[in-house]
């Protein structure tokens, strides 16, 4: 597994932080206020609290239990309770290859030198769970990976697959840039519906 779409670009704004997930790797996704994506280890190395709990601070992402900052290296650069003390470097959050491409936030958990997937020029829609794991959806197309998934439809739909638990999965849409947006969107839920009737 190369890049996985986490989010769609609109999901996350300047300035804000979601939690995410590529499987068991929970994530703290989160844009500067100047647009920069990162994509870190959703735990702080203090005492553990979700980071996707914290908030944006000018380029740093602090924690919401004491406040620890830290910036875009993920190293620890202050710490609220000790402001006159140089955190030591070993206080680092695990960081991933984080990208915005095509209106989709991309991480890659490993390094890849594998290129983007392509998206034809295809424009976010939206994102939607699936109550089916990522490999039974690639199944049901017929697909034999299931990062990114074409689909021949009347709206030539490109779903972008984001496995999450081993039974759901997120599918973030894309349609090319003319298409009726309400009705890929609609398209999308039936999608959801019939997967969700086939037994796993
Ligand atoms: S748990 Fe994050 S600063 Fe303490």
């Amino acid at each position: 597994m190369d890049w996985v779409a986490v989010a769609l670009k609109k999901d996350v704004p300047p300035g804000v932080v979601i939690p995410s997930r590529i499987s068991d790797s929970e994530l703290a996704i989160w844009c500067t206020p100047s647009g920069r994506y990162h994509a870190w280890s959703d735990r702080c190395p203090h005492r553990g609290m979700r980071l996707s709990h914290g908030f944006v601070r000018g380029d740093t992402l602090a924690c919401i239990y004491h406040g620890w900052q830290y910036n875009e290296a993920g190293s620890c650069d202050y710490i609220p309770a000790h402001p006159k003390l140089t955190p030591p470097v070993t206080i680092c959050v695990p960081t991933y290859r984080c990208v915005e491409d095509g209106g989709v936030i991309w991480v890659s958990l490993t390094e890849t030198d594998s290129p983007l997937p392509m998206l034809g020029g295809r424009d976010p829609i939206r994102s939607l769970q699936i109550s089916l794991s990522a490999p039974d959806l690639a199944a049901h197309f017929g697909a034999h990976s299931f990062t990114t998934i074409a689909v021949v439809s009347d709206h030539d739909a490109l779903l972008a697959v984001q496995p999450c638990t081993d039974r759901t999965c997120m599918v973030h849409a894309l349609a090319a840039p003319d298409a009726d947006r309400k009705a890929v969107s609609r398209w999308l839920e039936d999608l959801r519906a019939t997967l969700e009737r086939v037994p796993a």
